[in-house]
């Protein structure tokens, strides 16, 4: 089965307080699990960063809604790539909501348009990497 990870960044329309973020995660859980996603989300101040991953079409159905989503705005997709095994394998939709050292998504994003649209591969896997050490800490 192909399968395919989708990394976004994006901007809270309107920033959501802990108890929504939650609803919407605890939500977004339920449907990743009926399609087999697992992923993260990772919640700054009004940025998010999310990994969807599993199932190519499961994956690009699941995206295509979320970029309907009136709840943020500013979408870049970061990375849309083939993949042979999960990097969020035991997480239907992991939360990381609260860090110890805030992830400067903006910076790495300004970096990485600088370099004439080119994305940064190393260092998104380096953010991926503390992302998952987050939530390896708070869900081990
Ligand atoms: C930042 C953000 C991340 C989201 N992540 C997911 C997700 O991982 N899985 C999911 O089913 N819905 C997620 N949603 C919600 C979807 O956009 C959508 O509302 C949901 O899938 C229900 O779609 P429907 O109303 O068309 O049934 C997310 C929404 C936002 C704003």
């Amino acid at each position: 089965m192909a399968m395919l990870q989708i990394i976004y960044t994006s901007r809270a329309t309107q920033p959501l307080d802990k108890q929504t973020l939650r609803e919407l995660v605890a939500d977004a859980s339920r449907r990743n699990r009926d399609l087999g996603v697992t992923g993260v989300l990772y919640c700054s101040d009004d940025v998010y960063l999310q990994v969807l991953e599993g199932d190519e079409k499961a994956v690009l159905v699941l995206y295509s809604d979320i970029l309907r989503d009136e709840r943020h705005q500013d979408i870049h997709t970061v990375a849309i790539r083939p993949i042979d095994s999960r990097d969020f394998a035991n997480w239907s939709m992991g939360l990381v909501d609260a860090v110890s050292e805030p992830i400067d998504l903006g910076n790495v994003l300004n970096r990485d348009r600088d370099r004439a649209g080119i994305w940064n591969h190393a260092n998104w896997q380096t953010i991926l990497n503390t992302v998952r050490a987050e939530l390896e800490m708070i869900e081990p």
